[in-house]
């Protein structure tokens, strides 16, 4: 995983690039540190674990009254080698002449590092990626004064995934990157230019981005003629063009909020309208689906769906298979993504794999897409970050319109999730099998979600209340049925996630199978009990759960005088349909897992050990 970005320009180098990095955060957060070229033409190297707070001070010591022109920095999620001041990037050659700051693994190093050892080359850390600079400085010694040629010439050697950035003191106005299965991109300005793991970083500075594909070397300098030089691995030029992105540098601050996860858990009802907006057609009861690029002959014959993602993209993918088969009566099967590319998936004519990744780079998920791909099956990739490489390998799709998400624990994404398979869904039935009055029907209830998701909102002080007295619980159990099993997974995922409390989610009816051996009056017992066709049967569960002195906490707008007696905390949520209920009933549970953990003091945007773009398998 990781964070890389670069910079070349007149701007304040060391500013640029931790104010870039700290967006890159997100990735990972063990540690961090820089490379700059100051004016005497050397290398300084900063490094420090913790957060990029940690480095900042000692940075602008050092180089407020510099002006240097280029620089790279990394921040860190632990791969190979702890979390040291010396296994931090950039790493640097022996002399000291080449930094590089890198984004995946090096799966062949310790081959290379016995070979290096040899030849004389001296180690700092026990990283992989130690190992990749040293390599360039072999190469680099032999064809000296072509960074570039070295580069591509030591990537060669390496098995491995990587997302780079590499500066060298004796070609002290360029940088050069290259990219294999982690993500690069490369921001142009006004005589400035960047290169990073992803849009996030650079958006305060320029809108104009290229998306560099695996394979690819670039090479990027201040000249105006020059800025981007994009090759393949034999020299080859390869022309880009440059997108430009559409969100607002707004979406990623925190405005009046402490946190971005209690930001993106209050935009829901606006983020859930924005996935509708202009997809939702009542007068047909159908959707409109641009990006599918899949024929209405093509939709209908698709025989059976394999929805593929990881973490909370895969709890959204549970619900998606229950609305897929229950509106538009298809089989689908739906698996980790991790565990997808290593079984033997059948896929056959008329499969199509749905891929599912807020980030659109996680790269078991992407792996996914790929062995998808080699057997034949049609794409569609549900993502939420434009131009992310699931997003251009799938072969159709639909973008999320959650805006960026930066809170580490998936909120507003897992709603759009969601929302855009009910859409999915419904599309495909309407084609198939569902009559005009039924659809019309399901699309006015899912138009009424945000504003039910706005009512769970407005009880967000009681919430508090509620989390506070189970702030110092050590286990939990979620319990739901149907639909509202995946929300269970989900609802214990987020206090997994940000509270370190151990949950599990479970299907209600299962609990009696095992857990319930559990059930004490130390075990609370959140219970996603709306009033379906199975209220009755969780309200049995409920009752099981009073009989051994558990505590149950009911998320429910069933009926209090049927369950009051058993309950101890009650969550009210308003009604809707059976298959739309998880939209609505996961937001009390994301508000109470961060109100655990806030209660606990911690950093709920940025959780101990997690990354929001896992981008190593
Ligand atoms: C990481 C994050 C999770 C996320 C999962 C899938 O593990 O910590 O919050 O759900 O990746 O991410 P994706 O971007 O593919 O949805």
């Amino acid at each position: 995983m990781c964070g890389i970005v670069g910079y070349i320009g007149k701007g304040n180098v060391a500013e640029i690039l931790l104010d870039s990095l700290q967006r890159l955060e997100y990735r990972g957060y063990d540690s961090a540190g820089l490379a700059i070229i100051n004016q005497k033409n050397e290398l300084v190297v900063k490094k420090d674990v913790g957060r990029i707070s940690n480095l900042r001070n000692e940075i602008f010591q050092d180089f407020q009254s510099h002006s240097c022109t280029i620089g790279i920095a990394h921040t860190r999620w632990a791969t190979h080698g702890g979390v040291t001041k010396a296994n931090s990037h950039p790493h640097c050659d022996c002399k000291n002449k080449i930094a590089l700051a890198h984004n995946g693994i090096i799966e062949n190093y310790r081959v290379l590092k016995e070979l290096l050892i040899e030849k004389g080359h001296v180690f700092q850390s026990e990283t992989d990626t130690e190992v990749l600079v040293h390599l360039i400085e072999e190469v680099y010694k032999e064809k000296k004064g072509n960074l570039q040629f070295a580069v591509v010439e030591a990537l060669k050697l390496v098995e491995g995934t990587y997302g780079i950035a590499v500066v060298c003191t004796d070609e002290p106005y360029k940088i050069v990157g290259a990219r294999n299965g982690s993500p690069l991109i490369v921001g142009i300005g006004e005589g400035e230019m960047f290169l990073a793991s992803d849009v996030n970083a650079i958006m305060p500075y320029t809108k104009n981005v290229v998306y560099i594909e695996d394979r690819e070397i670039i090479v990027i300098q201040a000249e105006k003629d020059d800025q981007l030089k994009t090759y393949d691995l034999n020299y080859e030029r390869v022309s880009k063009s440059v997108s430009v992105i559409d969100w607002d540098v707004d979406a990623i601050s925190k405005g009046k909020y402490e946190t971005f996860m209690l930001k993106e858990i209050f935009e829901q009802p606006d983020s859930v309208s924005t996935a509708l907006r202009g997809r939702v057609v009542l007068s047909e009861g159908s959707v409109k689906l641009g990006g599918l690029n899949m024929t209405e002959v093509q939709v209908r014959q698709i025989n059976k769906i394999i929805i593929t993602a990881c973490g909370t993209s895969w709890h959204a993918g549970i619900i998606g298979k229950y609305l897929i088969e229950r509106f538009a009566e298809i089989p689908v099967e739906i698996d980790y993504a991790s565990e997808f590319r290593y079984r033997n998936p059948i896929i056959q004519e008329g499969n199509v794999v749905v891929v599912i990744s807020q980030s659109g780079e996680t790269a078991d998920t992407l792996e996914a897409l790929r062995e998808a791909k080699r057997k034949g099956a049609k794409i569609i990739g549900i993502t939420n970050v434009i131009g992310s490489t699931i997003a251009r390998e799938s072969d159709g799709g639909i973008y999320l319109h959650a805006g960026p998400e930066i809170g580490v624990a998936s909120t507003k994404a897992f709603t759009n999730q969601v929302v855009s398979l009910a859409l999915l869904a419904i599309y495909i039935a309407r084609l198939k099998n569902m009559p005009l009055y039924e659809g019309e029907k399901l699309l006015k209830e899912l138009i009424s979600i945000p504003d039910k998701i706005a009512e769970v909102l407005n009880h967000a002080e009681a919430i508090k209340e509620i989390a506070v007295k189970y702030a110092k619980v050590s286990n939990f159990l979620y319990l739901g049925r149907g639909f509202n099993y995946p929300a269970a997974l989900e609802g214990a995922l987020k206090l997994k996630e940000i509270s370190y409390v151990h949950a599990e989610g479970y299907p209600a009816a299962e609990m009696k199978h095992g857990p319930i051996a559990l059930i004490d009056e130390n075990m609370p017992v959140v219970f996603i009990a709306p009033k379906d066709q199975l209220y009755e049967k969780i309200v049995s569960n409920i009752r099981e759960v009073h009989a051994r002195n558990g505590k149950i906490i009911a998320v429910t707008n069933g009926d209090a005088a049927n369950i009051n007696e058993f309950i101890e905390d009650y969550i009210l949520v308003p009604q809707t349909i059976e298959e739309f209920s998880p939209i609505i009933n996961v937001v009390p549970l994301q508000l109470l897992a961060y109100y655990i953990a806030r209660e606990k003091g911690l950093d709920v945007d940025k959780p101990r050990n997690l990354a929001k773009s896992v981008t190593v398998e």
